[in-house]
């Protein structure tokens, strides 16, 4: 439950609330006018979402809100609330790169950087949804994530690579799942 701290002016009132990032429950003081995207940065220092257009056309500032891409400059922190917020800085599990992390440092998904939170943020979610998408079904999925350096095949190939990590690791798991079952 949120509280609300008057201070005097609208200005200067302040929520109070428990948001779930990356797993985490963070307690976190804000304006109620403040976007998503301005808590994370500037409340919580989660930097790693990109600030880009603020109009919702240009994709940078994508986080996964309840498994979903969400605009994080279009979406009121205030509407967060209970809900399972996933930015980038909770993609790699430790030191270990996740797959689409990999997969674009090593074929050149990524060049000034500026887009790849935002784009590997909304890969996640479809690759969470659909383990063997088409390159069209990539495309389409990414259509709202501008990259101005790539030109967007390097993009399409990375996620198509990832994919197939993804599938061969859980390939392996089930595998030895089954072997242990059997023994
Ligand atoms: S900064 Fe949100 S869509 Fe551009
Ligand atoms: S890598 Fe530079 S904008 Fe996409």
């Amino acid at each position: 439950m949120n509280t609300v701290t008057d201070q005097g002016t609208v200005a200067q009132r302040r929520v109070h609330m428990t948001l779930r990032v990356n797993g985490e429950e963070i307690e976190v003081s804000f304006a109620p006018y403040k976007t998503l995207l301005e808590v994370l940065r500037e409340d919580l220092n989660l930097t790693g979402t990109k600030h880009g257009c603020e109009l919702g056309e240009c994709g940078a500032c994508a986080v996964l809100v309840d498994g979903r891409p969400l605009l994080s400059c279009l979406t009121l922190a205030l509407e967060c609330e209970g809900r399972s917020i996933e930015t980038i800085e909770g993609l790699a599990n430790g030191t270990e790169l996740h797959p689409l992390q990999a997969a674009f440092a090593d074929l050149g998904g990524s060049q000034c950087g500026y887009c790849t939170p935002g784009v590997l943020m909304t890969a996640k979610a479809l690759l969470d949804s659909d383990p063997d998408p088409s390159p069209e079904r990539i495309k389409e999925a990414l259509s709202g994530n501008l990259c101005r350096c790539t030109g967007y095949q390097q993009i399409v190939e990375s996620v198509q690579s990832a994919a197939r990590e993804i599938r061969e690791m859980e390939h392996k798991i089930s595998a030895s799942g089954a072997r242990g079952g059997a023994a």
